[in-house]
């Protein structure tokens, strides 16, 4: 008998989901990053990024582009998008699926929704930093054909440093 692969639904953030998030990513990073940095600056990155009153804000701001996907009605992971209007490009802000449900298609789905989305509204490019350690995420990358345009090492406060690739790709 073939068994049907449920389909991956995208839809908004919102309020009501912001537990979820939080949660889904700390257990992304601390099974996903150690190795690649450090677990002090997992959770100091994580405080930045993921403490509840900093998603709740985000979640309220009025061009949020916050999106969810779920499998079977639970959620799975996220991606968050920042548009630069004036540059006419979207960065790829956050891109999370939780370990257990990595290689599903979550994440490609959430990529090809925003590139669908934004290429329809004229945005012509998509880009996105990544850590140069985290080869799974920069071949995820390159299959969906993001190319790596610069290396950039970025001081984020208290001695710790972000080492990594900008890769974009052109919408049309
Ligand atoms: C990177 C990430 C978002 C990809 O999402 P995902 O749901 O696991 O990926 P998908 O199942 O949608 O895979 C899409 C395609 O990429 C390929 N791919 C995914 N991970 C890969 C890897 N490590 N190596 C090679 N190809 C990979 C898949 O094989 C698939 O190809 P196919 O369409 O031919 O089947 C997810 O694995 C993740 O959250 N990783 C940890 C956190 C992270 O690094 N996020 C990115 C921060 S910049």
């Amino acid at each position: 008998m073939t068994m049907l692969k449920a389909s991956p639904v995208i839809s908004p953030v919102q309020e009501r989901d912001q537990y979820k998030i939080c949660q889904l990513a700390r257990e992304t990073w601390h099974l996903h990053y150690p190795g690649i940095i450090t677990v002090k600056q997992i959770d100091y990155m994580l405080e930045q990024r993921y403490a509840p009153r900093e998603i709740k804000r985000l979640i309220a701001s009025p061009n949020c582009n916050w999106l969810k996907v779920e499998l079977e009605h639970t959620i799975r992971g996220f991606g968050h998008f920042d548009e630069n209007s004036a540059a006419r490009s979207i960065k790829i802000d956050k891109l999370y699926v939780h370990p257990r449900a990595q290689g599903l298609g979550c994440g490609a789905a959430l990529v090809r929704h925003a590139e669908t989305h934004y290429g329809r509204l004229g945005f012509k490019k998509i880009s996105l930093q990544v850590n140069k350690g985290n080869l799974a995420a920069i071949a995820f990358y390159v299959k969906a054909g993001y190319q790596k345009e610069q290396s950039i090492i970025f001081n984020i406060g208290q001695g710790f440093v972000m080492d990594d690739f900008i890769m974009s790709k052109a919408l049309y």
